[in-house]
């Protein structure tokens, strides 16, 4: 095994070890391509979001927020062409059944399970199905959103009817997604249920190539954000064969992924071809009336769009590290503080001397009111404890001691501040913990 496999194992592992991320329905064998974040999974995936809707809606005054039904009339993907051609080649496997997709096989005639013969490829449409109401008909067939740009489209009008923004501006959207992956594979990389970060934003046809730039940086500062690493994010211009169908221009933002280098976003060039198609398949004028200039035009979009599945394991592969402490391999994730899970850890240095423990829990609740992303913990020696909270990424650990009830006289009233990375210790005194922990915690 490759150390890159190895690191993918160990990965998997500790997301489920310390409740990151579990196998989706898994004690009924798992159903594949779905996952589900657990406890500290909800909270760093959460921190993610919240990371970008504050960097990219909330930060600006060209941004507006959504957040649509994931459940859309029929027509909307007939006329966003998802109906028609949002598919990928599937081929099967004459002598075992299994299905590939064919696009991802090096040997496009032999099978790579059990070398049988491969049928020819056919397309196989990515959108779930459903019907909606009581009749189970064609009449009453609808799609679960293959993307959360739709949503964004469709409502185009409605904010520019309540909030008349001068062009250029952008409408952001945070939800999910589902495609019928026909080989989920690689942990939460390729999923069947996904939630995405998008953008949608509206320009005017002569200033799209400047807002192009804008937010392809705007893509590294996210990235810079949460922890990816410049130098493991590669840029890769899609050629013209290999594009959405929707797109003049694409750019994905490729990973260095413990399985390969991977695309973790994409940046696209999307034209007018979503509002032109929305008013023809709708029959209502969705166009823009620019008040100043008196013109009327159907704006062009840039879209950046983020998988927030992708961006987690992204963050998670960054900040997976082993070192020796004490002549043992410690395991830690060196998450920036504004996404890990949980920013401190309050103990009692003694879990059996109720004066440590009673000083500890009031510490311990006050924090809270301040910082509710913080974790108690009076489980084994301290040793155990900081080794758990390095597994889960948590930056502070602090102790309360004999000291802090006053052992050491000028020591009373201080707690010892243990730093993940370093190991180092700091005495810092309660009044001043809120303080301490919140300016180091915001970076
Ligand atoms: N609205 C544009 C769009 O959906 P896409 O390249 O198909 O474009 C955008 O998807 C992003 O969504 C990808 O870059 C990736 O981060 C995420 N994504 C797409 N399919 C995914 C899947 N099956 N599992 C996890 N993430 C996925």
């Amino acid at each position: 095994m490759s150390d890159q496999e190895g690191l993918m194992e160990k990965l998997v592992s500790l997301c489920k070890r310390r409740g990151f991320v579990y196998q989706g329905s898994e004690i009924y064998g798992g159903l594949a391509g779905t996952w589900d974040y657990g406890p500290m999974g909800v909270e760093l995936k959460n921190n993610i979001k919240n990371i970008w809707w504050k960097m990219f809606v909330q930060g600006r005054d060209d941004m507006y927020g959504v957040d649509a039904a994931i459940l859309m009339h029929p027509k909307v993907w007939e006329a966003s062409g998802h109906v028609s051609g949002f598919s990928d080649p599937l081929v099967e496997c004459a002598k075992c059944k299994k299905r590939f997709r064919a696009d991802h096989l090096e040997n496009k005639e032999k099978c790579p399970e059990c070398a049988g013969k491969l049928g020819e490829a056919r397309q196989f449409n990515m959108m779930f199905k459903t019907n909606i109401g009581a009749m189970e008909d064609d009449s009453s067939v609808s799609y679960l959103r293959p993307e959360t740009a739709g949503g964004i489209f469709v409502n185009f009008k409605n904010v520019v009817d309540s909030f008349h923004p001068k062009l250029p501006f952008g409408i952001g959207q945070i939800g999910k997604a589902f495609r019928n992956e026909i080989a989920p594979r690689d942990f939460i990389f390729r999923v069947r249920e996904l939630e995405q970060m998008e953008v949608e934003y509206f320009v005017r046809p002569s200033e799209w190539e400047g807002k192009f730039e804008e937010w392809r940086n705007g893509v590294h500062a996210f990235n810079e954000a949460v922890g990816i690493p410049k130098s493991a994010v590669h840029e890769l211009e899609v050629g013209d064969g290999d594009r959405a169908h929707y797109s003049k221009r694409t750019i994905d933002f490729e990973f260095d992924f413990p399985f390969g280098r991977k695309e973790l976003y994409g940046l696209a060039y999307r034209t007018d071809f979503d509002l032109s198609a929305h008013m023809k398949g709708s029959g209502k004028d969705i166009s823009y009336f620019d008040e100043e200039t008196k013109e009327r035009l159907t704006p062009h979009v840039i879209e950046p769009s983020f998988g927030v599945d992708r961006t987690f394991l992204a963050v998670l592969a960054s900040a997976y590290a082993e070192d020796l402490q004490n002549g043992e391999v410690r395991t830690y994730l060196k998450f920036k503080p504004s996404v890990a899970p949980v920013k401190a850890a309050v103990f009692p240095l003694l879990k059996n001397k109720p004066e440590l423990v009673n000083k500890a829990r009031e510490i311990y609740a006050e924090l809270k009111k301040d910082i509710p992303q913080i974790m108690w913990d009076d489980n084994g020696n301290v040793g155990k404890r900081y080794r758990r909270q390095d597994e889960i990424g948590t930056p502070f650990c602090i102790t309360v001691d004999f000291d802090t009830l006053g052992e050491t006289p000028e020591m009373r009233d201080t707690v010892t501040v243990r730093d993940r990375d370093s190991g180092e210790q700091e005495r810092v005194a309660i009044t001043d913990l809120s303080s301490y922990l919140q300016t180091r915690i915001k970076v």
